[in-house]
C-alpha cells in the first residue's frame, strides 16, 4: 500500500487588532524577519474604496463594487518596503486619505463585498509563509492559521501615538479630534454584524499600552518561536 505524505500547509501568522495599535509596524517587521509574504487586509478594503471613489460609485452600488473587487491586482512587495501596489503603481498615499478611510469602512460593512475579497486575501498564503494584519484574519480569513496574535492598546494610548506621529511629520493635529475618531472606528469595527473585531479563539492577546514597539516585536517573536 502506498502512503502519500500530506504536504505541510504554508504557515500563516495573523495579527488582528483595533485601528492605530501598530499592527502594520509589527507585521512588516515580522514579514522581514521570517522572509514571509505580507498582506495588509485594511489596504485591500482601502484599495477597493479608492477604485470606488475614482469611478464616482456610491456604497449602495454593490454589484458594480463586487465586480471591481474581482479585478484588484494588489501586491505588497518587500523591495518596496511592503507598500501597497495596484498593478505597477504604489497607491499608499491615495489610500490613506480621510475620504478613502471613510469609504473603506462603509464598503467593509457589506457582506457581499467581504465575501468577494475572501479569495483574494486567501491567495496571499504562499510558500514560505504569510504574515497578515487586519480585523478578521484569525477569525474568518485564516481560521486555520498556526499563529494568531491579537494586538491591543488603550484608545488614549493609540490616539497619543497617532498624535505624535503626525506632529513628528510636521502635520498639525488635534488630540481630542484624533481620540474621538479612533473611538468611533473602534465602535464600528467591534459592533458591526459581519466579521466584527474580536480576538480569535486561541489567539495570544497582547496589550501594548505600556510597551515600546521593540518590546512588542521581542514578545511576538518569542511567542512565534514557541508556536511554529
Ligand atoms: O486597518 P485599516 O484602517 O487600514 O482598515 C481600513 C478599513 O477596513 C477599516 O474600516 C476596517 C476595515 N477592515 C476590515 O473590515 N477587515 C479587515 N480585515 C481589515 C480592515
Amino acid at each position: 500500500m502506498s502512503t502519500t505524505a500530506k504536504p505541510a500547509s504554508v504557515p500563516v501568522i495573523t495579527v488582528d487588532g483595533p485601528a492605530g495599535v501598530g499592527k502594520g509596524t509589527l507585521t512588516k517587521r515580522l514579514a522581514a524577519i521570517y522572509g514571509f509574504h505580507y498582506l495588509d487586509s485594511g489596504a485591500v478594503y482601502r484599495a477597493l474604496a479608492s477604485q470606488v471613489l475614482a469611478r464616482s460609485l456610491v456604497p449602495e452600488q454593490l454589484d458594480e463594487i463586487v465586480h471591481l473587487a474581482t479585478q484588484l491586482a494588489l501586491s505588497f512587495p518587500p523591495e518596496h518596503d511592503y507598500q501597497t501596489m495596484l498593478g505597477n503603481n504604489i497607491i499608499e498615499a491615495d489610500i490613506r486619505t480621510e475620504t478613502c478611510s471613510a469609504m473603506a469602512s462603509k464598503i467593509a460593512a457589506q457582506q457581499p463585498i467581504r465575501e468577494q475579497l475572501l479569495a483574494l486575501q486567501k491567495s496571499f498564503q504562499r510558500a514560505p509563509g504569510l504574515v497578515c494584519d487586519g480585523r478578521d484574519m484569525g477569525t474568518v480569513v485564516f481560521p486555520q492559521a498556526q499563529v494568531k496574535i491579537f494586538l491591543d492598546a488603550s484608545c488614549q494610548e493609540r490616539a497619543q501615538r497617532r498624535y505624535k506621529q503626525l506632529i513628528d511629520q510636521g502635520i498639525s493635529a488635534n488630540f481630542a479630534h484624533l481620540f474621538d475618531s479612533i473611538s468611533a472606528r473602534d465602535q464600528l469595527d467591534r459592533s458591526r454584524a459581519h466579521s466584527p473585531l474580536v480576538a480569535a479563539e486561541g489567539a495570544w492577546v497582547i496589550d501594548s499600552t505600556e510597551m515600546t514597539i521593540e518590546e512588542v516585536i521581542g514578545a511576538a517573536t518569542d511567542y512565534i518561536k514557541r508556536s511554529l
